[in-house]
């Protein structure tokens, strides 16, 4: 019988899936996947379903995006980071920031080029520059800081460097990139000639003194950066997969081939929701980080409580955890045992790591916190017993 390309033999399912296979299989509490199990402002939905009912959003959207929705993504830039965006050339709408790191890759990334990848990362981020040709080269940040040696950063750039991807706030461990190590990265991409793809979909979720820096508005930056984001986390809504890229039109360009080629077009209706929830006034963003920020504290003490240890995360929604003082395996034999005997699921990083530096999180795992009280609640109850 025929069979699937190569470049599809050696991927399984993702962990995202095994995870929530399992985690139904046990009727586990899913403190897994960064979905959150509530929804976003109703206005934008409500705004979304007109744009059903009325009969202007059902059929394919312009390729690049909705203008309404590509004018409030340059504003929004302009507001917050002091970008200026040409909505007409300088902004892609893709199918959730997914699509939008796979465009930029595959828009910017030639075979034999090598690509920067920081570990822990994004898990989709290695298939799509192996697809692409590029040739990834892992530099890992390590615990509990989860902070990266600048020395081995440098050591990873040369002539053959094409990109490093980036991704702040970061998932899975919640660090936020400070002003110097952007600067450090931004210094050796200029050095070396190298493109930015920058992951910035939890880019409204830093607590505390914690700021969200896009790496494109470092000097120098703008011309070498893709920025991608998301409504997905911004605004509760996972499910909708409104994504964007921003950049120079030049390298926009790029990624707009690859997008219509790919999707051409996203989710049409949803579009008219995301340009609306944009327009929101600002205390939308104080309240959805003051809810978070609740939300952290709550679950931490609950990991806490229940013998593991956890720094405060900086941004994301995202906890690392070490659980060392309660059990005697690796990130991966732990999940499976608080799925099937606790009652609570949670992710083994080791998923985002290369093969060489899996070992770094082996006594860690990851647990969002994007739930109800209730279920935060549950989870914390249950994870007592882990304290034997
Ligand atoms: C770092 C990162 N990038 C991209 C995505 C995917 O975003 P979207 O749902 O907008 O495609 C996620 C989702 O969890 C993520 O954590």
């Amino acid at each position: 019988m025929p069979t699937f390309a190569n470049r599809v033999a050696g991927l399984g399912t993702t962990i995202f899936s095994e995870i929530n296979d399992l985690a139904a299989h046990h009727q586990a509490i899913n403190l897994g996947q960064g979905r959150p199990d509530f929804d976003g402002p109703k206005e934008m939905i409500e705004v979304a379903a007109e744009a059903m009912l009325s009969g202007k959003a059902n059929q394919y959207a312009p390729g690049m995006g909705i203008l309404p929705l590509r004018r409030n993504i340059a504003q929004h830039v302009q507001a917050f980071y002091n970008l200026d965006i040409d909505p007409e050339t300088g902004v892609c709408v893709t199918s959730g920031a997914a699509e939008g790191v796979y465009s930029a890759i595959m828009s910017v990334v030639n075979p034999g080029d090598e690509v920067i990848l920081i570990e822990p990362y994004f898990d989709t981020y290695l298939p799509i520059i192996e697809w692409a040709g590029g040739i990834p080269v892992y530099v890992p940040m390590r615990p509990p800081q989860w902070t990266f040696e600048p020395d081995e950063l440098r050591a990873a750039f040369n002539a053959k460097t094409r990109a490093i991807i980036l991704n702040t706030p970061h998932n899975p461990t919640g660090r936020v990139y400070t002003h110097e190590e952007l600067t450090l990265i931004a210094e050796l991409c200029q050095e070396y000639d190298a493109i930015v793809i920058s992951d910035e979909v939890y880019e409204h979720l830093t607590y505390a003194d914690a700021r969200h820096i896009p790496i494109a508005a470092l000097p120098g930056m703008f011309d070498r950066t893709i920025t991608v984001s998301s409504a997905a986390k911004t605004f509760s809504v996972t499910g909708w997969k409104v994504g964007w890229t921003y950049g120079h039109p030049e390298l926009i360009t790029g990624v707009w081939r690859i997008h219509q080629n790919v999707t051409f077009a996203l989710n049409h209706p949803g579009q008219f929701g995301v340009a609306h929830a944009l327009t929101m006034n600002g205390s939308y963003y104080e309240d959805l980080q003051a809810m978070y920020t609740a939300k952290r504290d709550f679950l931490l003490a609950g990991l806490r409580n229940a013998g593991l240890k956890a720094i405060a995360p900086a941004g994301a929604f995202y906890i690392m955890a070490d659980f060392s003082d309660v059990f005697d395996g690796d990130d991966v034999a732990f999940t499976k045992h608080l799925i099937s005997e606790i009652g609570v699921a949670c992710i083994p990083p080791s998923a985002f790591f290369s093969e060489p530096n899996k070992g770094i999180t082996r006594q860690y795992v990851r647990f969002t916190y994007c739930k109800t009280d209730d279920i935060l609640q549950q989870a914390a109850e249950k994870m007592l017993k882990l304290r034997g």
